[in-house]
Order: structure tokens, then sequence, then C-alpha cells
């Protein structure tokens, strides 16, 4: 275990409870804002935070009515992010289902190029029917088939990023040649779903490419990161659940031929912080009583296949739900849901109270010494080597997590005082990844 842990904050509109926009503080317009985004983003560097996070889904989120859901791109954010603050990481999610590998590829490093070598892709493959029928599809393809996709087009990005040798550019005025052309190559890469002939129209970006995280905990999911992803985050309700899965990914990953060090697991915490535990836990109820109930009981229905009607506000669940393998949306979560509501058997409207702060995340009310408590008593443990912190209230929340909780974990020796690296990949402890195409090159020279 490394002394020191990770600390990334996804930042979500005005925070990740679902009735955040209705508290007085709250500036319910300020999630189409940029400069709102910036300024979260220069609180989270004030803080030494490993790197910031934005989801994304290429659709319109649940029913506009309930809350901030309208979206900016959020490379589109970074980018802006990237000039206005130095050394924290950036991260956004993409659907590889419903990308081109080279218009990806290009985005990203940009953005490494952007901000020196601080982006970050979460490789989502994208559940949702709602999302498919943006994109010319009846339903959402078949999990496993996503999965597929998703990994031929990780190849894909990753032989285009490798496309130019990092000495390619010669910028040499004096003989007039300004890249090496023998050190930029095509990839020609013809698989089952894409045909990419490149190379890049970018060198090879500061980091060598971005920092590749996933976020699916299902078996397909976890496969997948075994094999690709450098961090990952994921739900994880209590300690129990968030070892088994942090030792099956690590066990997976040295499966797959890499070290279990090259893969940071970050289980997501809602920190409701007070000055008492008593206070937090008012804020807590607070935002309970704001959430309307019939917006979550009509997306359960959906996620648990049913009729809205047959699911009653005040009952337990009902006994007949569909299994995890029925589901081709989110497997993961959905088994979650289910487990969180039969262990503590909640009736619907208390279940949807506990989702409210971070829809199946880990929601933790309590001072910052209990908070920082909290996550030191899983990182110790073994379930975490860092934690992706979700404000429930932003951008106050993350605010007393940078001033209140984060000075106790440094005091601790927990964390870092200082940035140490420049790039996302050196925060997170990882190496630049060499060029895949060295060895072929090495060959070639040999000849
Ligand atoms: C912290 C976190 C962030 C996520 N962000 C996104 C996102 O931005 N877009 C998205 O489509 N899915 C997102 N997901 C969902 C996952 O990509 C995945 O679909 C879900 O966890 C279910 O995966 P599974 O079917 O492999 O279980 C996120 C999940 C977690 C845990």
């Amino acid at each position: 275990m490394s002394k020191h842990l990770h600390l990334n904050a996804f930042l979500m509109s005005v925070g990740h409870h679902e009735a955040a926009w209705r508290l007085p503080e709250s500036d319910p317009h300020a999630h189409t804002d940029i400069n709102y985004y910036v300024r979260l983003a220069q609180t989270a560097e004030r803080g030494k935070l490993d790197s910031i996070f934005f989801a994304d889904s290429p659709v319109l989120m649940g029913d506009p009515g309930r809350r901030p859901s309208g979206k900016l791109e959020p490379t589109v954010i970074l980018t802006a992010v990237a000039v206005q603050t130095s050394r924290i990481g950036l991260i956004a999610t993409a659907s590889t289902s419903y990308n081109d590998p080279f218009n990806l590829a290009r985005r990203f490093a940009s953005v490494d190029w952007a901000s020196n070598g601080r982006a970050g892709w979460n490789i989502v493959t994208t559940a949702g029917a709602d999302a498919a029928r943006n994109f010319g599809l009846d339903d959402t393809p078949d999990h496993r088939l996503r999965y597929e996709k998703a990994a031929e087009f990780v190849d894909v990005a990753t032989k285009l990023w490798d496309s130019w040798d990092d000495d390619a550019v010669l910028a040499d005025k004096e003989l007039g040649i300004h890249t090496d052309a023998s050190k930029v190559r095509k990839i020609l890469h013809h698989g089952e779903h894409f045909r990419v002939d490149g190379p890049l129209n970018l060198p090879r970006s500061p980091q060598g490419y971005p920092l590749l995280v996933q976020a699916g905990s299902s078996e397909d999911g976890k496969e997948f990161a075994a094999r690709y992803a450098e961090a990952v985050f994921t739900a994880q309700q209590t300690l129990d659940d968030a070892k088994a899965f942090y030792t099956d990914l690590k066990a997976r990953t040295v499966a797959a031929g890499r070290d279990p060090q090259s893969i940071k697991i970050l289980p997501g915490i809602v920190p409701i912080i007070g000055d008492t535990e008593e206070q937090a836990r008012e804020l807590d109820e607070e935002l309970a009583r704001l959430i309307s109930p019939e917006y979550a009981r009509k997306q359960l229905a959906e996620r648990f296949k049913l009729p809205v009607d047959e699911l009653d506000l005040d009952s337990e669940l009902p006994e007949d739900l569909p299994t995890e393998d029925d589901i081709e949306g989110a497997k993961s979560r959905f088994t979650l849901i289910v487990n969180l509501a039969r262990r503590e058997r909640l009736t619907l409207r208390e279940l949807i109270a506990r989702l409210g702060g971070g829809r199946g995340h880990r929601t933790f009310a309590g001072t910052a010494v209990q908070v920082a408590d909290a996550i030191e008593d899983w990182f110790r443990q073994g379930a975490a080597d860092g934690f992706n912190i979700m404000p429930a209230v932003l951008p106050s929340g993350l605010e007393r997590f940078v001033d209140e909780v984060v000075p106790i974990l440094q005091e601790r020796g927990l964390f870092r005082t200082e940035y140490t690296e420049t790039t996302l990949r050196g925060h997170y402890g990882l190496a630049r990844p060499a060029n895949q195409f060295d060895d072929a090159d090495a060959l070639v020279a040999a000849r």
C-alpha cells in the first residue's frame, strides 16, 4: 500500500445531491457557467487534489424538471479549466459507443497538450436506450458487445496516440525539416468495429496519452478495467464490498499481466460536512426533505423494468425483481441498489432518500474529523487507493472538504502537502506509457 492516498473531486452541477439546487445558497444556473467550473477546479487545486472529473452522457439524462440536467460538454470545460490552473489533473467521460476513435483520440490529445499533461479519459460504454436513440439505434447495444467495442476503441486510440514517436518533431530551421516523417506512421487498423488508417494529426502528447480511467463494475467492466484502466471509479456501500472489489480487481489486473500498483481504485464518497455531527445530519435531512420522490420513483421503475404503480413509496421493494443477468444497462449499479434496499429493509421512500445524495455511492454525514476517519479507515483496511470525493452541495461542500478535511489528512501523513509532480499520471504515481511501436521500430532498424 502506498503511503499517500489519492483524491479526485467528482464535480456535478451544483452538487451530487439531486435537491442541492433547491437550497437557498445554490445558484440554479451555475451548471452552464464556465467560470463556475474554473472556480471549482481552482478550489480543488488549492487542496492539492490529484484531479477533478466530469461525468457525461450524450443524452438529456432523466426528467429535466428534477434538477439542473443540461450539461456543457466536459472536454470543453476542461480546456477552459486547463488554462486557469497549473497542476490539477483533468478527467472527462467520453463514450466508446457513440464516438469515433479518431475524433476522440484527437480531442483528448488536444486536452493533454492544452494542460501540459494533465488529461484523463473516463472510458464508458453508455447504458440506456435514450442515448441509443440519439444515434440511429432502437435500443442499447448488448452489454458484452459494448465492452468488446470499447476494447477495440481503446486499442485504436492508443495506436493513434502512439503513431508519432516522442522525438518526431525536429523543428530544425537550418535543415528545413519540421518533423521527421519516418517517425510518424500509419496504424492501418482494420478490425471488427473500426477501420482507421491514421496517423493522428497531432504529435504524441506530454503524457504520451491521457490517463485511462474506467467506472463499470460488472464482470465485463472489471475485465476491461484489468486490461486497460489506470484508475477506476466505483460505487461501494460497505467496507466488505469495497474490500472484495479491491482485492478482486487487483487480482484480475495481475492475471492480465500487469503490476497491481498500476491501477488505482477509488470508491466514491458523498461527504456532508457539519461543524458538529448533528449539524451535518440536519443538512442531510434538509436535502432529503427537498427531494420530489416521484421523479426517482419513475426512474427506479425503469431500472427495475416494472410499471410505476407497482412501486409503492411506503413499502419495501417487490420480491419479484429482475436479476443482474436481465439488465443490459448499468449492471453493477442495479445490484448495488437492490442489495442496499434489501439489506437495510428500506421502503421505497427511504431508498430514494438514500440514493438522493450519490445515486448509490456511499453518503457520509459528519464532522471533518469523522469524514477523515472514514476515509482513513477504508484506505488502511485495503479497500481503496484513494477516493472519489462527490460533494453533495457545490461549491460549499468542496470548499469545506478542501479547507477542513484535507488538512487533517495531511497532518496524519496520508495526503500530499504540495504537488511534487506536474502531470496527472505523476500525481497518481504512474509511469508515462512507452510508445507501443518502439519495439517495432527497433526491429525495423535491426534489419
Ligand atoms: C464514479 C462513476 C462515474 C461514472 N460516470 C459515468 C459517466 O460519466 N457516463 C456514463 O455513461 N456512465 C458513468 N458511470 C457508469 C459506468 O460507466 C457504468 O456504466 C456503470 O457503473 C455500470 O457498469 P457495468 O454495467 O459494467 O456494471 C459512472 C460510474 C461511476 C461509479
